[in-house]
């Protein structure tokens, strides 16, 4: 890796020790706010839901980019980020609530999710579980962390995918436009035990975590893969899309976050040959 590639060490570290507080007060206002009478619009479909509050929180997060960061670029999922994101940059990926129908319906299970990426490398890692004020964190190259404990290697002992529990929306096993049900219904009889979270960014912690395997899906945004894709690569998780191919930063892709021990195989197995031609987008 080029040198210039590489974030100044003591500036990554004061603006890392800076979003940490900042994540952390605007999980407060999330949770002090969390009884308030809800404004839910919806976006895509209707179960694709927005709420005043996960506008709130990108702007929180925006307005402090823009008086400490003038020259970082914001790509965000609420509208307040750059329109013209170069990768060559600093930029600050943000789904400031993840997991916002858990929000929305049980008030718990949603995240603050943030990834910093310069010059296409990500630096910091930052997913927050708002309601149990659990953060999973991780800067390149120092390890992740679960609050302040270190977060193990994965790679301790060998893993088979029968041992496993993996992670992924029940509407894959339904006919979809992405992935033969079949395999993933094959998945499912093969695999110790199956998990939905409905939270991209909590299901790439818990990998990370080592609670979970495999967290799969066939089309998220760079906001929910921005900061899971950080922290899991720091305890040895491998990130790539469901056919093993490297992610692109700026791009909705599939994504298969696992344990190096059953990445491989849940791709070849299950996954490669099972995805429609054209779903990748
Ligand atoms: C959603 C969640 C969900 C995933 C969706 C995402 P949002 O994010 O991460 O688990 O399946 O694809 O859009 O809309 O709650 O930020
Ligand atoms: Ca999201
Ligand atoms: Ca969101």
């Amino acid at each position: 890796m080029k040198a210039q590639h590489l974030m100044d060490t003591i500036e990554r570290e004061i603006l890392a020790n800076r979003l940490r507080s900042w994540i952390l007060q605007a999980g407060k206002l999330i949770r002090d706010k969390m009884n308030d009478p809800l404004t839910i619009s919806t976006k895509s479909n209707p179960k694709d839901l927005v709420t005043e509050m996960d506008k709130e929180v990108e702007f929180f997060f925006a307005t402090k980019i823009k008086e400490f960061y003038p020259n970082h670029l914001l790509l965000g999922e609420e509208g307040y980020g750059h329109n013209e994101i170069n990768k060559t940059d600093t930029i600050w990926i943000i789904d400031p609530i993840d997991g916002t129908m858990n929000f929305v319906n049980q008030k718990q299970d949603f995240a603050i999710s943030i990834g910093i990426y310069h010059q296409g490398i990500g630096e910091i890692g930052y997913i927050y579980d708002v309601m149990s004020n659990t953060l999973y964190s991780a800067l390149r190259g120092n390890g992740a962390y679960k609050n302040n404990a270190k977060l193990p290697k994965l790679k301790n002992e060998p893993l088979s995918v029968d041992e496993s529990i993996v992670a992924f929306s029940h509407r894959w096993l339904m006919k979809n436009n992405f992935v033969n049900e079949k395999s993933m219904q094959q998945l499912v009889k093969e695999v110790r035990g199956v998990r939905s979270y409905c939270s991209a960014a909590l299901g790439f912690a818990r990998v990370a975590e080592g609670s979970l395997d495999a967290y799969i899906t066939m089309r998220i945004e760079p906001w929910d893969i921005a900061a899971g894709k950080i922290i899991v690569n720091e305890v040895g998780g491998i990130t790539t899309d469901v056919q093993g191919n490297e992610l692109n930063l700026l791009e909705r892709s599939s994504v298969i976050s696992a344990h190096p021990e059953v990445h491989h195989t849940i791709v070849k197995k299950y996954l490669n040959r099972a995805v429609k031609r054209g779903a990748r987008k």
